[in-house]
This record gives C-alpha cells, structure tokens and sequence, in this order.
C-alpha cells in the first residue's frame, strides 16, 4: 500500500464518499473522514461503511493537527469544499473561508507533520474555454465565479507550498461529476428528481453550454491513479475527455427516466455563465488511468441511480432548506416563463 493512514476531509459529500468506498475497495482500511456536515455533506453517504467520521471544519488547526497525530495520518487528500457556483453567487465569503483560508489551514498541518498532501480542484479554474481548445495543466488560469476564483486561490496555495517548503503535493482538477450521492442541488439530481416529480426543469439560458459530464467513479479512480503514480508537485486534469451539451444531457436524462421534453423550460441563465469546459486528460492517461464512461453514458448511469433510490433523494426534496433554496434560485425565474 503507497500509504498506510489517510485522511479524506469532506468525506460525507459527494465525491469524497465514492472516494472512500473506492480505497475501502482497493484494501486501504485506515480511512478517517474529517467532514463540517454543511446543508451538502450527508452520513448516509457512509452508511455502514465503518469508517470513523470527525465531525468538525477544516479550518480549525488544532482539531486538524490532532486528527492527523492521533491516527498517524501520512497523507491528506481535501475534498471539503463549498461547492456550488450558484450558492457562490448568493453568499461568497464562505467560500473564501472554506476553500482557500480550510485549505491552508491542512497545508500547515501538512507541513508542520512533513506528510503528502492532494488537492481535488476543478476544471473551472480555467474559466471558460474558447473554440475547439482543451484545457492543459498548464494553462493559465482564469476563473469567473466567485466559487473558481476560491479554488483557483487554493490551488495556487497548493503550489507555493510544493515550491516553498518542499511539501509533497499534488493536485487533480476534475470535470463536471455525475453519479450516486450527489447533493440534488447540482444539474443532473436536480433535473433528475425535478422530472420525475413531473416538475418543470429550468435550464439556464439557451442549454447549449458544453461540459465533460464524467461518472464520479472516473474521477476517484482517476485520484487513485495519481497519489500511487503520479509525480509530486504535479497536477493533472481528469474527465470524460469529450463534452456535450446541457440540452444533449437533457435528452439522455429525460430518455433514462421516460418522460416528456415537455418538462423543459428555458429560463434566465446564470450570472457569468461558463459556456464551456474542456479538459484534455491526455497526462493522467499517461499514469495508465482510462475513463470507463463516455459523458452520455455517465448521465444515464447517474439518471439511472436516481430513479432506483428515491428514499435517498425524497427526503431532502421535502426538507425546508431544500424548498427553501429552490425557490429563491429557480421560483422567479420559472414564473417569467
Ligand atoms: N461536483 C463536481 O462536479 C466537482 C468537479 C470537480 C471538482 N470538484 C471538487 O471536488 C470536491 C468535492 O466536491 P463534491 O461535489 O463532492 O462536493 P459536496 O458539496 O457534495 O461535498 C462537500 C463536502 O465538504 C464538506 N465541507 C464543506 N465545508 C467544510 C469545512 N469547512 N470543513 C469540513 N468539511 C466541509 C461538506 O459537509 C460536504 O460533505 C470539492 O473540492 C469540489 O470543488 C467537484
């Protein structure tokens, strides 16, 4: 094993929980998840999985210095984040907080214990991709949304750390993510579960901003392949390596779940909407790493996911602050239409 004590912090969200059931998998048994527990991350997401979880922030030093102390943690892989751009729009500085002010805070426990250190960043950083480019690692980076900038910023911590003090890091940035877990606020669960409630599915602006949809267990595999063979202070980029329309995600979804494009509304798009985002992975394929899903098949396995689960979704379709957040993202806009 390349590591024996890891620690996975934003573990009960998304992408951290399909991480962990991967090294779980792959016989990595010394796992402890450091998560806040915010409106996004879910213990669900963990059930049964055994893996003790410390519920705290990122942000707290001493907490975080224990943490890695008390299980002899020899590498820490940072998923905790505030993750929506839309929430990004609405309220900014816990972004600030969380992702560059956390992330620095892990790179000094990191550090002060001289252990490796991964960063999951993301392909927003590049900002938004013109004609038929695909984003390089070494592009320069230009993001638009208050949620990218914060990245950005962490990942440019990341390096200073790597070239500074020698810390052995690296950094993976992944493309749009679909798949089981995710928090319904992101496009694919929320039209899912929009359309089978036979609710309309409001699609910002004219739905032909392009994405590398990509199945989460690409992205954690993609992970894996880079903390046991990639090289250190390096980042790599990791997708589908292909994108496709939100109107073309649409038709597969509404394929998947049998139901009428008549669900379809096109409402006012977001606020400095990326038009589009294109990675080449041709450097993380190089460790031997391939993408198993095309962007088309990745959201109908995601779609697919969904319809089979719905006593994982239903629940926080009914929550208050679910309700509560649709409306003032998506009520005004529907009325217009
Ligand atoms: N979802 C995507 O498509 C995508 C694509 C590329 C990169 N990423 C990156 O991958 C990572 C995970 O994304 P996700 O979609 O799983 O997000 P998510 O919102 O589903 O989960 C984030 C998790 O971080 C936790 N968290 C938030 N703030 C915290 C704090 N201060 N301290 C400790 N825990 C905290 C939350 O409770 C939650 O469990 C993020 O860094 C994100 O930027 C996401």
């Amino acid at each position: 094993m390349a590591f024996s004590s890891i620690l996975v912090t934003g573990g009960c969200g998304f992408i951290g929980a399909n991480f962990v059931r991967l090294l779980l998998e792959r016989g990595y048994n010394n796992v402890v998840v450091l998560d806040k527990l915010t409106y996004a991350g879910r213990l669900e997401n963990l059930a049964g999985m055994g893996v003790p979880i410390v519920v705290g922030d990122i942000g707290n030093l001493e907490l975080v210095r224990h943490i890695v102390e008390m299980n002899g943690i020899d590498l820490i892989v940072n998923f905790a984040a505030e993750t929506h751009v839309d929430q990004s729009i609405l309220n900014p500085f816990v972004f600030t907080e969380t992702n560059v002010r956390g992330t620095h805070v892990l790179l000094e426990v990191a550090r002060e214990k001289k252990i490796r250190f991964h960063h999951i960043s993301t392909d927003e950083v590049y900002g938004t991709i013109e004609g038929d480019h695909h984003s390089l690692e070494t592009d320069i980076l230009a993001p638009r949304s208050p949620y990218s900038a914060s990245k950005a910023a962490a990942d440019l911590l990341v390096q200073s750390y790597f070239v500074t003090y020698g810390l052995q890091t690296t950094i993976t940035r992944g493309s749009n993510n679909v798949g089981a877990y995710q928090f319904l606020e992101k496009v694919v669960p929320l039209f899912a579960t929009n359309a089978m409630l036979d609710l309309p599915l409001p699609v910002y602006g004219d739905g032909l901003q392009m994405r590398d949809y990509t199945h989460v267990s690409d992205h954690c595999t993609g992970i894996l392949a880079v903390l046991e063979k990639g090289s250190i202070g390096e980042i790599y980029n990791v997708g589908a390596g292909q994108e496709i329309t939100n109107m073309a995600m649409l038709e597969v979804l509404l394929e998947t779940l049998n139901k009428p494009r008549s669900l379809i509304r096109h409402v006012t798009d977001r606020a400095g909407h990326d038009r589009r985002y294109s990675v080449s992975v041709k450097k993380l394929e190089a460790l031997g790493w391939k993408a198993q899903y095309a962007p088309k098949e990745a959201v109908a396995a995601a779609a697919k996911w969904y319809l089979e689960n719905p006593t994982y979704w239903q629940p926080v379709r009914e929550s208050s602050s679910f309700q509560a957040y649709y409306n003032r993202q998506y009520a005004k806009r529907l009325e217009t239409v």
